[in-house]
């Protein structure tokens, strides 16, 4: 690769987002990161900058698409306009028996896990276009193939996430645009700390382990539906 990967992160300041930030750091690249805790961001920025790359914060919720627009713009203008890898990494990993399913959190897990992405790799597309070698990670999740219980939420939204990803194989190929949903296996972030329990005796992937797959499909050049780990 001649110049440093130009990658957009959300969620970019824990777990699996803050490990593929610093992945990509560490060889160098300019890292634009999007998530809601301005603090977060902030030290996130200054641990990109000392593993070696070029950090940028951009504050935005998932859930507002005018924060999400601005985060891409902001990202873009940082890149100088043209994105190589966009990371949809954000999203809510929660367990919930049916029953206690209701329309707030039906919403809720659409909104972060689904429409969410959707927003911002529309925003994101044109400086895609832009890449000479541009590829979307949509981070799903390796229950959405083989649910367990309480987790309906997760597997409905991760599955559809990885059908828009196959959807998007066929659309963006002529761009020459790469697609790949992510399929981890239960990894231990701060997001599972809340189901600590539930994992007990239960072995966890590593944020890192998640992080090298990424690092090594892109630039490896690897053009795959689905980059299971775990
Ligand atoms: N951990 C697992 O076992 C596991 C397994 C399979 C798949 N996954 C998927 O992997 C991805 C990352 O999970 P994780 O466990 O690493 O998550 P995590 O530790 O909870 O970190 C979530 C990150 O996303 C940001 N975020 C959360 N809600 C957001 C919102 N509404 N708008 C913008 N940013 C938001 C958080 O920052 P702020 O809170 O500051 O916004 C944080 O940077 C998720 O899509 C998850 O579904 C996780």
């Amino acid at each position: 690769m001649t110049q440093p990967p130009r990658v957009f992160i959300t969620g970019g300041t824990k777990g699996i987002g803050r490990a593929i930030a610093m992945r990509f750091a560490r060889e160098g690249a300019l890292v634009a990161i999007a998530a809601r805790t301005s603090d977060d961001l902030d030290r996130t920025v200054a641990e990109i900058e000392a593993a070696g790359g070029k950090g940028e914060a951009c504050q935005a919720n998932l859930r507002d698409h005018g924060s999400l627009e601005a985060a891409v713009f902001r990202a873009v203008d940082f890149f100088g306009g043209a994105m190589d890898v966009l990371v949809n990494n954000a999203g809510l990993v929660e367990f919930a028996p049916f029953d206690e399913v209701d329309m707030n959190s039906w919403e809720r897990f659409l909104g972060v896990n689904l429409t969410g992405p959707y927003h911002v790799l529309a925003e994101a597309l044109p400086a895609l276009r832009e890449s000479e070698r541009a590829h979307v990670f949509n981070v799903g999740a390796a229950l959405a193939d083989a649910p367990e219980k309480d987790s309906v939420l997760l597997a409905t939204t991760k599955a559809g996430l990885a059908g828009m990803g196959r959807a998007l194989r066929a659309d963006l190929a002529d761009d020459g645009i790469r697609v790949t949903t992510v399929t981890p296996g239960f990894t231990d972030t701060p997001g599972l700390e809340p189901w600590r329990a539930r994992f007990e005796g239960r072995s966890l992937l590593t944020p890192e382990q998640v992080a090298d797959a990424i690092w090594d499909a892109y630039q490896g050049g690897t053009d795959i539906a689905e980059l299971s780990v775990g």
